[in-house]
């Protein structure tokens, strides 16, 4: 009769292996045995969780991308360029490209789900604040993204640096005047730290940012959706997360699948003699290059204060924009009045106590809603 094998039987093995390291990295905690109110699995209160998965896909894409990308004024645009017409290549940067778009409109109606069901209220102040953090984190991604890009639209980006840094007296002793940048050897010493930020500083700034904002969540514990009877049951956290990767899942999905699309590189920069732009005079501004969307306020900004205020040099209209926003977004949680969460739609929206909340995310919109429709309807200067 054949021996029985000494080795454990794998079947009963993998039950206990699995305990064993939940147990010893005490992931039970934090999700199987982690209980929640069953009504936050509604898809609203699962966006978080849902920007959350499309910031790692987006760390991930990135990093594949740093495998062909080099920050060399001189290379940057052609390697772009040519990563556009190469069949994987293409759908990486693509998908870089569209799910920086996601992120960016995941955010914002993340944010006014938070503002409407008061989710900073009973001392989450904190909380919020540490979300406006992860928006200027996008944000800032958002650009230094773009520019890295380094077709006539990026060069834009140290292009307006410049500008500011010249409003300051400053452009001079960083050598990063306009003819300066026009140089590949000084524009290149001023993409490396734009790549510097975007693939480390930033991508490491929002990871630290958004383990405390869940820890803070799970202290201080989520709100619940107001327009469900609550039914006081609870389930495990594991069954939250498996909605974030449904939702995800497809949203991501729909994002692959618009990455098979081909894009156009856009015009190479005007610093490199082959662009259609090599030896302007002017900015990319002027010659008609705007942002993409999730920017594209910054320009109508500059836009308007040139157009409103005779503002020079418009970048100014920029930096005003952007004090304004932070401004409303940081003042929402310490100018709503109201003392507990809303437990329906009249308390939401109740505008005695909760109006200055609405007023500030109010100047949030308007600057970024006139930045936006300025730069559809004159885009040029
Ligand atoms: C990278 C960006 C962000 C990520 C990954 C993120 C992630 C999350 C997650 C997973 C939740 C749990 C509930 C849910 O999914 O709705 C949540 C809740 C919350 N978030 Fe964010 N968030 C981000 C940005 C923001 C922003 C921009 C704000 C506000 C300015 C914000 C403020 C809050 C608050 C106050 C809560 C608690 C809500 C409640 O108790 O109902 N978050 N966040």
């Amino acid at each position: 009769m054949a021996e029985k094998s000494p080795g454990v039987d794998k079947a009963s093995m993998s039950p206990s292996a699995r305990e064993t390291l939940a147990d010893q990295f005490g992931v039970k905690g934090i999700i199987s045995e982690y209980l929640i109110p069953i009504e936050t699995n509604t898809i609203w209160y699962t966006l978080g969780g849902v920007l959350g998965i499309a910031l790692v896909f987006e760390i991930l894409t990135g990093f594949i991308l740093t495998w062909r990308y080099i920050p060399d004024a001189g290379k940057a645009f052609g390697i772009t360029a040519s990563m556009l017409k190469e069949p994987f290549w293409s759908v990486v940067l693509n998908f870089h490209y569209w799910a920086a778009y996601l992120i960016f409109a995941l955010v914002m109606i993340h944010m006014m789900r938070v503002l409407i069901t008061g989710g900073y209220l009973r001392g989450k102040q904190g909380l919020w604040l540490l979300g406006v953090a992860l928006a200027g984190i996008v944000f800032l991604l958002s650009i230094t993204g773009e520019t890295l890009h380094w077709d006539e639209r990026g060069f834009a980006v140290p292009w307006h640096i410049s500008e500011l840094l010249d409003a300051v007296g400053l452009a001079g002793v960083f050598q990063y005047t306009h003819p300066d940048l026009k140089v590949i050897s000084i524009a290149t010493e001023k993409l490396i730290p734009i790549y510097a930020a975007h693939v480390a500083v930033l991508p490491i700034l929002l990871l630290v940012v958004m383990a405390l904002h869940y820890y803070v969540i799970r202290v201080k514990k989520i709100s619940l959706p107001f327009w469900l009877s609550e039914s006081g049951r609870k389930a495990p956290f594991t069954e939250h997360v498996r909605a974030w990767l449904i939702y995800g899942g497809i949203i991501l999905g729909v994002v692959l699948v618009i990455s098979f699309i081909s894009r156009d590189p856009g015009p190479a920069p005007q610093l490199l003699p082959s662009s259609p732009f090599f030896g302007s005079k002017h900015g990319p501004g002027t010659l008609g290059i705007t942002p993409t969307y999730p920017i594209s306020w910054t320009h109508g900004m500059n836009r308007l204060v040139a157009i409103l205020f005779n503002l020079q040099p418009d970048i100014w209209g920029t930096v005003i924009g952007m004090v304004l926003m932070l401004g409303g977004v940081l003042a929402v949680p310490f100018v709503d009045r109201a003392k507990h969460e809303p437990r329906g739609w009249t308390e939401a929206f109740n505008l005695r106590q909760r109006g200055w909340a609405f007023f500030a995310i109010g100047v949030f919109w308007v600057i970024m809603i006139a930045g936006v429709v300025t730069n559809a309807v004159t885009p040029i200067g």
